[in-house]
């Protein structure tokens, strides 16, 4: 069996909900604690041991590809003047010469489609796919579970957790069966259903490990919910023709696309680093007596 080695990070999205911010910065760039979402998406994918990734990108995002780069003159100053802590944070957010590759999806015919622009580069293997929005905290890391899910059953993965009913025509939407150990067999996949349509609450939370034989069924450019491309339709065609699983995640997870899920993100993690716990414990509550 092939390893997974290569992660899709879509990136395209106009951010709208946070208007201003996003108006000339990519909201990919949006900051938690002190690194921008799409590191702690690259952080995850090196925690499961994936080292290639390529951006499927759009206008004004250029910040994202200079964020993954070596920064010379900083580097070189941060060095001059003892910084090493510093220093060391800044290579961190560096990926290894040649790994990371850039493609703009011209047009924005959705989820499905961004992920089609990465299929030449992608080629015949399995690979992830995050979307940077979602923001997961776990050890080992949500892409590192369904990796390990993908070793175990050679097919297809999609981490899922319960949503309420009400929620349901904002996620894609798992059907599943026989639920052993947080993993089940998926019987059917619908984005975005009505809640009194929906075959359960069992929402796709933005990680995926799915086999090439995505791309088949992408390269039809089928439309579906909202009139675009949906990566769950070409998802839905492989159940039943390829092995195909729900991975029950349960560790942390903020939806950074919306922006109470955002505050929330930033809240959080502040309370869970050890760097920043304790000032922001005593912060909250000064704030929350006044
Ligand atoms: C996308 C996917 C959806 C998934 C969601 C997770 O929707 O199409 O299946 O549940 O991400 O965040 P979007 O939020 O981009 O509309």
């Amino acid at each position: 069996m092939q390893r997974v080695r290569k992660a899709v990070l879509p990136v395209a999205g106009l951010g709208t909900r946070f208007l201003p911010a996003t108006k000339a910065m990519p909201k990919e760039m949006l900051t938690v604690v002190d690194r921008p979402l799409i590191q702690y998406a690259v952080e995850e994918c090196l925690a499961a041991g994936i080292e290639e990734f390529v951006f499927v990108t759009g206008r004004n995002k250029s910040a994202l590809e200079d964020h993954f780069d070596a920064a010379y003159e900083l580097e070189a100053t941060l060095q001059q003047r003892g910084k090493a802590r510093e220093l060391q944070q800044t290579q961190d957010a560096t990926i290894k010469p040649g790994n990371a590759i850039f493609t703009r999806q011209q047009r924005p015919l959705g989820l499905g489609h961004a992920v089609w622009c990465a299929r030449d580069w992608v080629g015949r293997e399995p690979f992830a796919v995050l979307l940077p929005d979602e923001l997961t905290i776990d050890t080992p890391s949500c892409t590192g579970q369904l990796v390990a899910a993908h070793e175990r059953t050679g097919g297809n993965v999609v981490a899922v957790m319960d949503v309420p009913r009400a929620q349901t025509s904002s996620y894609g939407i798992a059907a599943v069966k026989d639920e052993k150990d947080g993993l089940a067999a998926v019987t059917g996949l619908v984005e975005k259903p009505k809640p009194e349509a929906a075959p359960s609450t069992l929402a796709i939370i933005g990680r995926y490990v799915l086999t090439p034989e995505v791309f088949d069924h992408l390269d039809r450019h089928e439309t579906g919910a909202g009139g675009e491309i949906q990566l769950t339709d070409a998802m839905a065609k492989m159940i039943g023709q390829q092995p195909f699983h729900a991975l029950r995640y349960g560790g942390q997870r903020y939806d950074c696309g919306s922006r109470i899920g955002f505050l929330e993100a930033n809240v959080a993690v502040a309370l869970h680093r050890e760097d920043t716990k304790a000032d922001t414990r005593a912060l909250l509550g000064r704030l929350m007596k006044g």
